[in-house]
């Protein structure tokens, strides 16, 4: 299974990502967690994406396109992946579908997280992780059952993001909607686009992710070709 999520910054894609990855034993591939890790560990594209990204404007396409090609090639993808945070331009999902054309894969959904940007900053300002296993929670909407304490591996140290602030917010929101919202119509256009509400409370969006991939995931598991064989975005039972 191989599903990409498309949404404006804080719209859940992380956090319903986590529960794809449970669900279907795939990985989670963040670009925005690729570059924050480089980042901490100082290698020569963190350096160059530190600025951009505390900016909250987008990476190079190439720099970009070049992660994502080899992070695809690992081992623990080759029963699929989520594509979360990627790909954000129409350069970057020409150079995706090159990427699966090569590969002979295919994608086979893009979930769009439909929401009101309104509510984002409330979302995003009130975002953090656990510091130990990345664990995301919310000060509102979704708070560790025990004050304090993360509940999936016990730590007691939490993280904000330097880009979750107000001001960065706007200028991710106004990249979102200059470079990543005109891949809606790409998407839509091969079929192979589904959208949820991203307003409805996690556990909703969670069902509704759900109806879409697990009639998906049977198709994939009892196909003829095992869901590999097709070309990019070349299918997908569309409800958009
Ligand atoms: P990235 O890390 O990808 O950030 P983003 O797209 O801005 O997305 P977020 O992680 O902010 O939001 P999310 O949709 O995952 O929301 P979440 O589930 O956490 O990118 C960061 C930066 O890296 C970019 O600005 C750019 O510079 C660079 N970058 C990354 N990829 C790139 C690319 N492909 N090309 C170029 N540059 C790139 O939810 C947010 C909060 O809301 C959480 O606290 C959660 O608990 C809560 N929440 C979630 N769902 C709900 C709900 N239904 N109801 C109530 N609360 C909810």
């Amino acid at each position: 299974m191989r599903v990409i999520l498309l949404g404006p910054p804080g719209a859940g894609k992380g956090t319903q990502a986590a529960w794809i990855r449970d669900r279907f034993s795939i990985p989670q591939l963040s670009t925005g967690d690729m570059l924050r890790a480089a980042v901490a560990n100082g290698t020569e594209v963190g350096r160059q994406a530190k600025a951009i990204m505390e900016a909250g404007k987008l990476v190079s396409d190439d720099v970009i396109n070049a992660i994502v090609a080899e992070r695809i090639d690992q081992p623990d993808c080759a029963g699929g992946f989520i594509l979360d945070g990627f790909p954000r331009t129409t350069d970057q999902a020409e150079a995706l579908d090159r990427m699966l054309a090569e590969r002979d894969l295919r994608i086979d959904a893009v979930i769009e997280f439909q929401v009101d940007q309104a509510a984002l900053v409330e979302r995003i300002s009130g975002r953090y992780a656990c510091a130990n296993c990345g664990a995301g929670y919310h000060d509102t909407f979704k708070k560790p059952k025990v004050p304090g304490v993360c509940d999936v591996c016990g730590s007691t140290e939490f993280v904000r993001r330097k880009d979750d602030n107000a001001e960065t917010v706007a200028a991710r929101l106004e990249a979102y909607d200059a470079q990543t919202a005109p891949l809606l119509p790409y998407y839509r256009q091969r079929g192979n686009l589904h959208t949820v509400d991203g307003m409805a409370p996690i556990g909703e969006v969670t069902a509704a992710i759900a109806a879409v991939l697990e009639p998906l995931a049977t198709e994939t598991a009892s196909g003829p070709a095992g869901g590999s064989a097709e070309k990019a975005g070349s299918s997908g039972a569309g409800n958009a």
